[in-house]
């Protein structure tokens, strides 16, 4: 299929601070046999974008052994992602040969995780990867704000097997991973708390949270209440502070976390009734996420729209912290 047309993309070419992005033309891809062609209408800053454009190891929130392999993946002096974004929304433009799951129209929205690419007019994805249709129940600007994630909270919880009426505390409720956690646990019959910063408690209230504590002020350590699941997205507490507010077989569910928790884990796999779970989403389910979407239980609450041309405004505005919801960039003022 000859494509030889251009199209606009925020481009980095250093890392840095969010001037580094810039609106440039450049080429428009042209699908294989077996990808799509989306003509994207909506897309997202999120964690991985802000770290992207500026890597440093204080932000690696992982075991250290693999930060080596995240610069390999990103580059080490130069940007490798030099198009960010990982969440799309749109519009099925060209499809090809050997596609059978998608036509030309079809709205569809998905995830492309660190191979991004999405801050740009067209993006080419393999029929197979984390694409779906888009759900019917939402616009292009709030279905763009689910799929990173929807599928890493789902994934997650999936591995806490939450019961009805368990009480969850989720520290970082605000964030990408827990602002969809707050949610998805909500629609499966837990009591949950959200912890977060002043500026988004009102955000994770209208996401569902039964309670909502502010970290700057408060210390759910200290409240009284205790916890069947304490899931922290963002590492921000320690199992020695948070183990008397774990009721007795009571778990600590980290998302991200270092080597000492990798040790706590394996220690309390052998020791005790409260267990540390370090997990990874592995299995990434977008047809699932869409469904709860359909159904109503995960909503999409928008803070801001940018148009592509302000994705640096985008991006200096979550890095100050002024966000209270999900950010988008829109590529069409219509979505
Ligand atoms: N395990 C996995 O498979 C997996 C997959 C993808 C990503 N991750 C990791 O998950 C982590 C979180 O990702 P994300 O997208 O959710 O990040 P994010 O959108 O940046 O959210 C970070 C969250 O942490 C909160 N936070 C910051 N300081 C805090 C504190 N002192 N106490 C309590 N909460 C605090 C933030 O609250 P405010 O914004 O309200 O201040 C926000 O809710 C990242 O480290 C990422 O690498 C893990």
């Amino acid at each position: 299929m000859e494509n030889k047309g251009k199209m606009k993309a925020i481009v980095n070419i250093k890392f840095g601070p969010p001037e580094v992005l810039e609106l440039k033309e450049v080429d428009k891809p042209t699908p294989k046999n077996n990808e799509v062609l989306i003509r994207i209408y909506a897309t997202t800053v999120n964690f991985g974008d802000l770290f992207a454009r500026n890597i440093t190891y204080r932000k690696f929130a992982m075991p250290a052994p693999l930060y080596p392999m995240v610069r390999i993946m990103f580059g080490f002096r130069k940007p490798k992602k030099t198009i960010l974004g990982s969440e799309f929304s749109g519009t099925v433009e060209a499809v090809g040969t050997d596609v059978t799951l998608f036509k030309e129209g079809d709205e569809v929205f998905g995830y492309v995780g660190d191979k991004m690419g999405c801050y740009a007019e067209y993006r080419c994805v393999p029929e197979d990867g984390s694409v779906v249709l888009k759900p019917t129940n939402m616009t292009h600007a709030e279905a763009v704000t689910v799929p990173y994630g929807g599928i890493i909270a789902l994934a997650l919880l999936r591995k806490m097997n939450i019961q009805t009426g368990q009480k969850i505390l989720i520290n970082g409720a605000s964030g990408g991973i827990g602002s969809t956690a707050v949610q998805i646990a909500k629609s499966l019959g837990a009591e949950v708390t959200g912890v977060c910063g002043t500026p988004r408690l009102e955000f994770v209230k209208a996401l569902g949270a039964n309670k909502v504590i502010d970290y700057t002020k408060d210390d759910f350590t200290q409240s009284g209440e205790t916890y069947d699941i304490i899931f922290d997205t963002y590492n921000k507490s320690s199992f020695k502070k948070v183990k008397h507010v774990l009721k007795k077989n009571g778990r600590y569910f980290l998302a991200s976390f270092g080597m000492r928790q990798v040790f706590q884990m394996l220690r309390t796999k052998l020791i005790g009734s409260k267990k540390v779970k370090c997990v990874m989403a592995i299995n990434e389910d977008l047809d699932s996420v869409k469904e709860l979407i359909e159904s109503g239980k995960i909503k999409a609450v928008i803070d801001k729209r940018f148009p592509l041309e302000q994705t640096a405004e985008a991006h200096q505005y979550v890095e100050e912290g002024q966000k209270k919801g999900h950010i988008v960039i829109t590529l069409d003022h219509l979505v």
